[in-house]
């Protein structure tokens, strides 16, 4: 047990390994989202739902991203020993990986953090993602397919062409509904009436977040009202990614009071009810 008492068993993760990754591809999947296809080999089996790697972005004369850049893991296919992220070209770190040209080198260090928690007694699960937060969840949502659990993905987006991964979903049958800014049903209300929907028909069990603050929000108030489990996948600026130099310190509400996380090592999934806005 550890201090984290309310948790369900944190799992027994592998040693992450430090590693030289080789570029299988490198592509848009829209005007601001690439995906990264790296051959790793070693670490591809380790990998778990909501875990992450350090990724060593290259330099070059306009970028040089000093820290590595956590990504959480989009895909882990132990069989053709390859990791993938979907990450969103936005500063120095993102703009250097975006320029990587297949069959080119990056070093890489992970799987790293403790990710979610399935309790095997959960028989329809929703996950709530948004932006880069879908990257994250669609693992969850195919380990919790794998354990026949159902799945509801509520999948919010600025605009039609900022929706992922509705293919990762509907492949492993689960129900999916996109949520958007522009015609509205992204609105909390909205998402909210879904949320209720599914609790009258007993398919929500447990909810899984990542990517806004406003639907972890919207979670964390209907998971304490109707007394469900719930879990958040945070992000934080990192620096070592590793525990020891704790730059990702978080603060999160307890039963004790307010207490201080490293979202790397003890995170980056806590429990929704624990978390704490930004
Ligand atoms: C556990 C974890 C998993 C992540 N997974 C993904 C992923 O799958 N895909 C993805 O695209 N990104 C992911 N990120 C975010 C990613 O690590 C980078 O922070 C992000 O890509 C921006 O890096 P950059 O070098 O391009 O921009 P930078 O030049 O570092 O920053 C650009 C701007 O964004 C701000 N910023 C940077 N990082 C954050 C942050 N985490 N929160 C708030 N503001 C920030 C900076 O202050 C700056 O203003 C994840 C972060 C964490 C902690
Ligand atoms: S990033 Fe260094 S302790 Fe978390």
């Amino acid at each position: 047990v550890t201090k984290h008492d309310n948790r369900l068993a944190v799992p027994q993760y592998a040693t992450p390994a430090e590693i030289l990754a080789a570029v299988v591809a490198n592509d848009w999947v829209n005007p601001e989202y690439k995906l990264l296809v790296l051959d790793a080999r070693a670490p591809a089996p380790l990998a778990a739902a909501g875990q992450f790697f350090q990724l060593a972005c290259p330099y070059d004369e306009d970028d040089q991203p000093y820290f590595r850049r956590p990504m959480s893991i989009y895909k882990a296919d132990a069989a053709k020993g390859r990791v993938e992220f979907l990450y969103k070209v936005t500063g120095a770190g993102t703009r250097a990986l975006a320029k990587l040209q297949t069959g080119e080198t990056m070093r890489i260090l992970g799987p790293l953090g403790i990710g979610f928690r399935l309790d095997p007694a959960y028989r329809h699960i929703v996950v709530i993602g948004r932006g880069v937060g879908l990257a994250t969840l669609a693992p969850l949502a195919e380990a919790a397919a794998a354990n026949n659990t159902g799945v509801t993905a509520l999948l919010s987006a600025r605009s039609p062409d900022h929706v992922m991964s509705v293919g990762r979903f509907a492949a492993i049958g689960a129900e999916t509904v996109v949520l958007l800014d522009t015609d509205g049903s992204s609105d909390p209300d909205n998402v909210e009436a879904h949320l209720r929907r599914l609790h009258r028909n007993g398919r929500l069990d447990a909810v899984f977040v990542c990517g806004s603050n406003r639907l972890m929000l919207l979670a964390q108030r209907l998971c304490a009202e109707l007394g469900i489990p719930g879990q958040v996948a945070l992000e934080q600026q990192m620096a070592c990614g590793i525990g020891m130099c704790f730059a990702c310190v978080r603060d999160f509400q307890t039963a004790d009071g307010v207490v201080s996380r490293r979202v790397c090592c003890e995170g980056p999934v806590f429990e929704i009810a624990e978390a704490l806005t930004w």
